[in-house]
């Protein structure tokens, strides 16, 4: 049993089936979570579907599942309502008891509260990040990034196996110049390949695209390296690996601080298997040609005139391109990586782009029932006025520099109870410094993760790095909190036997108990519809609900309560509530801090 959505899904399929005399296999037990707690804690919409099918009343159905359904050790209460529903509403020894089993801890190894992995793992290909190498990382980089980073926690945390593909762009005409370019200017990268340094890889790209815009000769340099860099000839090869090693090396500056784990697999890793491709669409007899190009086409995609509108894999000229790269790219991750899910974290923007790949995918038999594409498209970040983000003087906002100006603001929250000199007398200087970077990081992430994934959101440092409100920074506050309590009480919250009972008797006790154990199948939805915000919304109902809990006027005594063993199970469920904040955190990237 993973969660209790889980286990009441299975009691109730075989409730359906015994009162349907029908095999489990068909059944959907349709248990979901209750909009409304005054409904109980789930509801089963399944009977009115059923009823529908066997040619009954829906109510009469509910009543043979109901007779059937086996729960008295889960729920309170199992009753019909309006035209059919089955409303669950969960006993609170089960509530209990459940927590009550979730182990210690373990010391050498990473908390997962007790939660199984799955059954049945599958590996999953997640395409994230991606940037083009010409390029500075920019803010339009962050969201795939910080997105892609925490499904792909998710579905690690689930027990798959996740390849964390950074598709970069490293192949293509624009190289020809970005080469020709450094060749010129640092002829020495042939001698020492490892020693190039481009500080400023904008400025790098400007400089060499107004070289080709005003200097013929360069332009037809560029054009060589170009024929030159597609039949891989040797030196041409050596500048290209040196100009990659060194824009990778700016990535992962920023990857590293954004604690952002990716194997570099760039669109340049397929260049050998274009040909291949074109050859097996063309074997299926798929290949078109077109004014001399070669195309597939698709049913359903059209030109804005109504014209058919095919992919095309190989140009007048020869070339391939992104849609060619993108194609080897699903065959090599079903067939070499054996991906059975390939979900690609990229801008809403390129929609139409992963819409026809996939109908391509699935027409030429590369993509069965058993594997699953997904566009998992974002909206746009903007500036706090809705306007694009942008600098000052209209440039793109260079990822580093935004990392930067949120630790120093950060800074500011983290020393809120300024002393005289500006400084907490409670922290030192190295230990605000270390707790700055942890917020200045969860706030970009949370603020990202807790929007709707396909609405544009307004970056806003206010808002993000506040101290109330659905942010990390509150977040991160109620974790350390919570583990202060254990200090004040003076004791290790590891130290707490985990078979100490925990007893619920007030309202706020039994909601924070109830919270805690939708953990579980808050990850599992996460896991199955990849919107990360589940968990942010799931993340601060938690610590509104601890917060109802521990406060003095509407919750209840935990460090001096009174006997003892009420004092063991309240600072219990305070151990839980710590223990799921930073799992949860973690999964969206975010690192915790013992004080703050
Ligand atoms: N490099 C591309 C861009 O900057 C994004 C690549 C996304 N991944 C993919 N497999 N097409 O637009």
């Amino acid at each position: 049993m993973r969660s209790t959505i889980d286990l009441l899904r299975r009691r109730v399929t075989a409730a359906v089936a015994r009162a349907c005399d029908v095999d489990e296999t068909d059944v959907n037990s349709m248990v979901n979570r209750s909009q409304d707690p005054k409904f109980g804690d789930y509801q089963s919409n399944c009977a009115m579907g059923l009823a529908k099918k066997l040619g009954v009343k829906p109510r009469d159905l509910a009543t043979r599942i109901i007779a059937e359904l086996d729960v008295a050790d889960v729920c309170e209460t199992a009753e019909i309502a309006g035209p059919g529903f089955i409303n669950l509403r969960l006993s609170s020894d089960f509530v209990t008891e459940q927590l009550a089993a979730i182990p210690a801890a373990p010391a050498d190894r990473a908390d997962r509260l007790g939660i199984a992995k799955i059954d049945h793992p599958i590996v999953v290909a997640v395409d994230m990040s991606s940037p083009n190498l010409a390029k500075e990382m920019h803010v339009g980089h962050l969201r795939s990034t910080v997105i892609g980073d925490c499904v792909a926690r998710i579905l690690e945390f689930e027990g798959h196996e996740v390849h964390r593909i950074n598709h970069v762009g490293d192949w293509g005409t624009q190289f020809g110049m970005l080469l020709a370019y450094l060749r010129r200017t640092q002829p020495h990268v042939l001698d020492a390949p490892e020693e190039l340094r481009l500080d400023d890889l904008e400025e790098f790209y400007v400089a060499a695209k107004s070289l080709y815009d005003s200097d013929a000769d360069f332009a037809e340099t560029s054009r060589m390296t170009v024929v030159e860099l597609q039949s891989q000839e040797p030196t041409v090869m050596a500048v290209w690996r040196a100009f990659c090693y060194e824009s990778l090396r700016h990535c992962h500056e920023v990857y590293d601080h954004l604690g952002v784990r990716l194997e570099d697999r760039g669109e340049s890793f397929y260049r050998d298997m274009l040909g291949d491709v074109v050859r097996q669409i063309d074997e299926k007899g798929l290949a078109v040609e077109s004014d001399g190009a070669i195309c597939i086409f698709l049913d359903g995609f059209k030109t804005r005139d109504g014209d058919p509108l095919p992919i095309i894999i190989r140009k007048s000229d020869g070339g391939y391109n992104y849609d060619t790269t993108d194609l080897a790219a699903i065959y090599h991750r079903i067939e070499k990586l054996h991906a059975r899910r390939l979900i690609y974290v990229v801008g809403i923007t390129q929609k139409q782009h992963f819409d026809m790949l996939f109908a391509a995918s699935r027409k030429i038999g590369w993509t069965g029932d058993d594997v699953e594409l997904k566009h998992l498209g974002f909206g746009s970040m903007l500036a706090k006025d809705g306007r694009p983000f942008k600098t000052r003087t209209g440039g793109t906002v260079k990822l580093k520099d935004m990392l930067t100006e949120a630790k120093t603001r950060a800074r500011k929250v983290v020393e809120r109870n300024d002393d005289e000199d500006g400084r907490r007398a409670d922290l030192d200087d190295a230990t605000i410094d270390r707790i700055a970077e942890a917020v200045s990081v969860g706030a970009i992430k949370y603020f990202d993760l807790s929007h709707n994934l396909t609405s544009d959101y307004k970056f806003d440092w206010d808002t993000m790095l506040s101290l109330e409100g659905n942010t990390a920074p509150y977040m991160m506050y109620a974790y350390a909190r919570v583990r202060s309590i254990g200090r004040k009480a003076g004791i290790d919250f590891a130290d707490l036997p985990a078979d100490t009972p925990i007893t619920v008797e007030h309202d706020p006790e039994m909601n924070l108990a109830r919270t805690l154990l939708r953990f579980a199948e808050t990850v599992d939805q996460v896991a199955a519809d990849l919107r990360p915000n589940i968990l942010t919304d799931y993340l601060f109902e938690l610590s509104k609900a601890f917060s109802t809990f521990y406060d003095r006027r509407h919750g209840v005594r935990v460090i001096d309560a009174e006997p003892d063993s009420l004092r063991l199970s309240r600072l219990r469920l305070c151990d839980l509530t710590a223990r799921t904040l930073k799992i949860g955190l973690g999964l969206l990237g975010i690192q915790t801090v013992e004080q703050m």
